[in-house]
């Protein structure tokens, strides 16, 4: 059985510190998710805000503070955590964003799909 892997984009691609946004399809299922690359870790997350649900970036691929260090929603400015996502600071505080399962191998980022569909084959 194959191992439902979609692969995002090379380790080399990334910036360190930078961030990339991907619209991810399998079948009928869509996600709108980004990575963030802090060294030789990488971080996923849905593009939604738990304050209003907005998209976070402030220009394609921008999901960073001005100094790499937080991820920022381009809405009202909330700051969260690069490693757990966790708001530390804005409306949201206290809550997070939603993580996605990434795995980095052979120099590859890949986003794991089957925590997704489950057995049914249900939307994320
Ligand atoms: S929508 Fe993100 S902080 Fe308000």
């Amino acid at each position: 059985m194959d191992i439902p892997e979609q692969v995002l984009c090379s380790l080399d691609e990334l910036g360190d510190p930078a961030s990339r946004g991907f619209s991810v399809r399998w079948g009928e299922n869509r996600l709108e998710m980004f990575v963030v690359r802090r060294g030789d870790d990488v971080f996923g997350y849905r593009n939604n805000c738990p304050h209003t649900g907005a998209p976070l970036d402030w220009s394609p691929d921008d999901f960073l503070d001005a100094d790499g260090i937080f991820i920022q929603c381009a809405m009202h400015g909330a700051l969260f955590s690069v490693e757990n996502g966790y708001c530390v600071l804005g409306p949201c505080a206290g809550q997070s964003l939603s993580r996605v399962p990434l795995t980095l191998r052979d120099g590859f980022v890949s986003l794991d799909v089957s925590c997704f569909t489950g057995a049914a084959g249900t939307e994320p």
